[in-house]
């Protein structure tokens, strides 16, 4: 089962080679360097508070979701799945498209009984060998990619209450205002009622929001 122990590896590699802890300047493919729109200088690059208020949150108007997401450490496994595809790394470099990220923490896709590169319709076609071989690495690299588009609302943003949006991957998501247990407005992302940990930041092509949970991404 090749694909079992290389996602782990090429994580890890992603993940140190984003996330250094004193450099907050985010990593590039050579080949993105051309199409990229010019960003801000190192050094100069915003770290996201850990407020859970929105209002710390000012828009930053010369930052794109790209640049965000990679400072991000609690975020740093959801960074790492939508550079592998281009159709999800695309809209958070993208100036003139707003997307709203929905990104689970690290912790919570850590914790997930079902990885996001399994899909139970694979294993109930081809059985425990669904993801051997090249074909299977194939399947839950598609896996992946339809995860992470489950988690991006390209084309809105700011998102306003109860307003129906698409996913990248095509379903439909809203969010609702709720009151928790000690009186607190939470932001719960529905049909599936993820509650919202709190919107990390503001930027000119988006917003960066951190979930509690996971979206459906069957
Ligand atoms: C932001 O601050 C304003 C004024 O202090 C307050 O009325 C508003 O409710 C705050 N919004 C959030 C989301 O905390
Ligand atoms: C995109 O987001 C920015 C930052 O919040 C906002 O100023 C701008 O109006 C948004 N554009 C659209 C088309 O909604």
């Amino acid at each position: 089962m090749k694909f079992f122990t290389l996602l782990p590896l090429s994580l890890s590699l992603c993940t140190a080679a984003t996330a250094p802890p004193s450099d907050q300047q985010p990593l590039r493919r050579p080949d993105e360097q051309q199409r990229l729109p010019p960003h801000p200088p190192p050094g100069h690059l915003p770290v996201m508070m850990g407020s859970s208020n929105d209002n710390d949150s000012q828009v930053q108007p010369a930052v794109l979701l790209y640049d965000i997401l990679g400072t991000q450490r609690s975020l740093t496994t959801f960074f790492s799945l939508t550079r592998m595809h281009e159709s999800t790394s695309e809209p958070l470099s993208d100036a003139n498209t707003n997307t709203t990220v929905l990104a689970p923490g690290n912790v919570v896709i850590d914790d997930l009984p079902r990885k996001p590169w399994e899909n139970p319709s694979d294993y109930a076609a081809l059985g425990e060998q669904a993801y051997d071989g090249s074909g299977g690495k194939d399947r839950a690299d598609d896996n992946l990619r339809r995860f992470v588009e489950a988690h991006l609302v390209v084309g809105t943003s700011p998102w306003e209450a109860g307003v129906k949006a698409k996913t990248a991957a095509g379903t439909e998501v809203w969010w609702e205002a709720k009151k928790d247990k000690d009186g607190n407005e939470q932001r719960v992302i529905m049909p599936d009622e993820v509650q919202v940990d709190r919107v990390a930041s503001r930027v000119a092509n988006g917003e960066v929001w951190i979930l509690k949970g996971v979206l459906n991404y069957a």
